[in-house]
C-alpha cells in the first residue's frame, strides 16, 4: 500500500448524488483520506498528474471463471449444456496446478488492465489453491471458491465428479486458509456450480456454512432453457423456487444469469435480496437469451455485471459488458431502457452491493478503499474541449486501451500497461 496524491482529475465519484467533480484525491495506505482541490503533496507521496484524465471507481465483476481463461477459442459456437459437456468440463478436468495458476494470472492481467478491481470468481474442482495464489500475488480484490460438483447430472465427467463430504471439506479448508487474506482483499465464496451438479445435502450444508462463516454463495441459475428443463426433471421445481425451498435465497447469494424467470422467481429474488449477476456477452454468445434487465430493475432486484469465463464471450473486459448490457435492450425496450448511467451504476456501486461491500468500495469517497482506475478518454474518442458526459463516453466508446492506471487497496497494480506483482506474503 502506498501514499498517493492524484491531482487535477475529472472524478466520476458514484457517491449518493453521483457527482462528477474536478479535483484531487489523497490516498493513504489502503484508503481515500482526502478529496478537494489544491491539495498539497506531502513528503513520501507519489504524485500522479491526472490533468485531462478521468478517475472512476474500479469495476466490480460479479461473475468470472479465471480457470477458463486458457480455453478461449476452444469452445465456440455451442449452447450451454453441449458447451459444458463437450468442451468446458473436459478442459477443466485436464487442468493441473501450473495451468490453473497461469489461467488465473492471464485472466487477472486482462481484468486489471481493463480497470476491473474486484471479481466474484468460480474456480474448478481441483487445484483451486493455485488460483488463490495467483489472486494473492496479483493484487486483485476477489471473492473466490472451488467449484462444487457432487452429482453427475448433465453427464459430468469422472474427473470432475466429487464426493459430497470431500467437496465440503476442501471448500472449508480453502476458506480457512484464504478468507480475509491480504488486508481482507481475498474472501472465500462457496461455489456450487449449478443445481444440476449438486446434491440436496450439499446445497443445504453450503447454506449453513455460508451463514456460519458469513460468506457469499456464488452459483449459476436459469441461464438456458435446456438447463431449466433438467432442473425441473430433477427437482420438480424451477431453479429459483428450488434454491429458495432449500433456504439458499438470501442476500448472501450471488446468482449468475437469471435469463429465464417467471413471476414467482422474480418475487423471490426481490423479497430475499438475492443479487443477480447479468452477463450479456455470455448470454449472447452461448445463445442463452436476453435477460429482462429493465424489468428486474423496475422490480428493484439487485443487478450487477460480469463477463463470465473467457470462452463465454472471448473477453473479460467490463467496457464490453457495459456496452452490451445497454445496447442489447434498446431494440425491444427503447433507447432509454438501459441508459449509460444505469449500466455504469451496475458496474460499480451495484457490484459493491452484491458483494456486501458498499461501505468500502464501488464509489470514490473519503473513507472508502482506494480501488480505482485512471482513464485517458482523450485517446481517440473526442477533442478535450468537447463537453461530453464522461459516463456516456465510457459506456459507449471507451476501451481497455484507455485505462492508464489501476489502483487496488491503495496499491498501484497497473501503470501504463505494466502489471505489478503485489503480494509479499507468498
Ligand atoms: N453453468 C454451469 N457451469 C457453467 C459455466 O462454467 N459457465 C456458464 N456460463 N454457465 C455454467
Ligand atoms: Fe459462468
Amino acid at each position: 500500500m502506498a501514499n498517493i496524491l492524484i491531482k487535477h482529475a475529472q472524478i466520476v465519484t458514484m457517491n449518493k448524488q453521483e457527482e462528477i467533480i474536478t479535483g484531487d484525491i489523497r490516498i493513504k495506505d489502503d484508503l481515500i483520506v482526502e478529496m478537494g482541490s489544491g491539495l498539497v503533496p506531502q513528503e513520501g507521496e507519489k504524485l500522479i498528474d491526472a490533468s485531462n484524465r478521468t478517475v472512476i471507481p474500479g469495476f466490480i465483476q460479479t461473475h468470472i471463471h479465471l480457470c477458463q481463461t486458457l480455453f478461449r477459442g476452444k469452445a465456440d459456437d455451442l449452447e450451454l449444456m453441449d458447451w459444458l459437456r463437450k468442451r468446458i468440463w473436459p478442459l477443466e478436468a485436464a487442468h493441473d496446478e501450473e495451468s490453473l495458476y497461469y489461467s488465473a494470472m492471464l485472466g487477472i492481467g486482462e481484468l486489471i488492465t481493463s480497470g476491473t478491481t474486484t471479481i466474484v470468481d468460480m474456480e474448478t474442482v481441483n487445484h483451486t489453491d493455485f488460483a488463490f495464489q495467483a489472486i494473492a500475488a496479483s493484487g486483485i480484490r476477489a471473492l473466490s471458491g472451488k467449484v462444487m460438483m457432487d452429482q453427475r447430472g448433465g453427464d459430468v465427467p469422472e474427473a470432475l465428479q466429487e464426493d459430497t463430504a470431500a467437496s465440503l471439506q476442501e471448500s472449508v479448508d480453502l476458506l480457512e486458509k484464504w478468507n480475509g487474506y491480504g488486508n481482507g482483499r481475498i474472501q472465500y465464496a462457496f461455489s456450487p456450480r449449478f443445481v444440476i451438479s449438486c446434491t440436496e445435502p450439499l446445497l443445504r450444508e453450503v447454506r449453513d456454512l455460508s451463514a456460519r462463516y458469513n460468506v457469499k454463495v456464488h452459483t449459476h441459475a436459469s441461464e438456458n432453457l435446456g438447463e431449466i428443463e433438467i432442473v425441473q426433471a430433477m427437482t420438480g421445481m424451477r431453479n429459483i423456487v428450488y434454491l429458495d425451498h432449500l433456504g439458499l435465497a438470501n442476500d448472501r447469494l450471488i446468482l449468475a444469469h437469471c435469463v429465464w424467470l417467471d413471476a414467482e422467481e422474480r418475487r423471490i429474488l426481490h423479497e430475499r435480496g438475492v443479487h443477480v449477476s447479468h452477463c450479456p456477452g455470455s448470454n449472447l454468445k452461448l445463445a442463452s437469451g436476453i435477460a429482462d434487465t429493465p424489468g428486474m430493475l423496475d422490480q428493484h432486484i439487485s443487478l450487477s455485471l460480469g463477463a463470465d469465463g473467457a470462452p463465454c464471450n472471448n473477453n473479460l473486459d467490463m467496457f464490453n459488458e457495459m456496452r452490451l448490457a445497454a445496447i442489447m435492450q434498446k431494440p425491444q425496450h427503447g433507447p432509454t431502457a438501459m441508459d449509460a448511467r444505469t449500466v455504469f451504476r451496475m458496474a460499480t456501486i451495484g457490484g459493491a452491493k452484491a458483494v456486501g461491500m458498499e461501505q468500502q468500495i464501488g464509489s470514490i469517497e473519503v473513507g472508502k478503499k482506494a480501488d480505482l482506475a485512471i482513464l485517458n478518454l482523450y485517446n481517440f474518442h473526442t477533442f478535450p474541449s468537447y463537453d461530453v458526459d464522461p459516463i456516456s463516453r465510457i459506456v459507449y466508446s471507451a476501451t481497455r486501451a484507455d485505462v492508464e492506471t489501476t489502483i487496488i487497496d491503495g496499491e498501484i497494480v497497473m501503470e501504463k500497461g505494466m502489471l505489478k506483482t503485489i503480494d509479499k506474503e507468498t
